[in-house]
């Protein structure tokens, strides 16, 4: 059993967000955090390469971005080191993959894991990887959704911390379902993370609860 308020004091918790692409979830991370009382300040906005939408609506909105790219390092432990540095460097309460398209390593989860939250388009434990909205139309399924979950070493099998569901339709393709499952996704993104800074959250074996 654990409890973690990250927001004492009045002080909001400190988030960093990092992006790979459009950035819309991190933009309604952006927009709640702006409200008094949803209890987070955005402190960074990090990448895994540069000239994404991602970064420049940080930048709009006057966020400190960073980029650390795969290519620039050796091997993937040292990129992956990097990360933590890099992240480490904002002193996080949390940290939100939303839309990052790289996992997390050893030396990362070392130092973040147990508050490093991530944001996948299916309902885990179905269709985890790149391909979440594509499996689940070809499965054939009725209902998908998205998955907020704590990032564990592996891909998309942290515990679950909330789920949102959509109708798969038979019009739908892989873009309209991915668009669905984003419109859910963002909502139970903003409305998870200020629970989590704001009341903390307990796990009991592999129920993760919210306060
Ligand atoms: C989200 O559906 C996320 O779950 C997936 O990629 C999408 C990112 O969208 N991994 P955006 O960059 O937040 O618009």
């Amino acid at each position: 059993m654990e409890s973690v308020p990250t927001s004492e004091n009045s002080q909001p918790a400190r988030l960093v967000v990092l992006v790979s692409g459009t950035g819309t979830n991190l933009q309604a991370l952006i927009d709640a955090a702006r409200k008094p009382g949803y209890g987070a300040e955005i402190v960074a906005v990090g990448a895994d390469r540069p000239e994404i939408a991602g970064l420049e609506r940080a930048q709009q909105a006057g966020i400190p971005t960073f980029v650390v790219a795969p290519n620039d390092f050796p091997n993937r432990a040292d990129w992956d080191a990097a990360l933590a540095a890099a992240v480490g460097e904002f002193d996080p309460d949390l940290v939100v993959l939303a839309g990052f398209m790289r996992l997390v390593g050893a030396k990362f989860l070392n130092k973040f894991g147990g508050r490093t939250i991530n944001t996948h388009p299916a309902l885990s434990p179905a269709f985890p990887g790149v391909n979440g909205p594509k499996d689940a139309l070809e499965y054939g399924v009725k209902v998908t959704g998205a998955t907020l979950f704590l990032v564990d070493e592996g891909v998309d099998t942290g515990m679950i911390i909330d789920q949102a569901t959509v109708r798969v339709e038979s019009e739908d393709d892989v873009n309209s379902l991915h668009e669905k499952i984003k419109q859910v996704e963002r909502i139970m993104l903003v409305e998870s993370v200020g629970r989590m800074v704001r009341n903390g959250w307990e796990i009991k074996d592999r129920w993760v609860k919210l306060q």
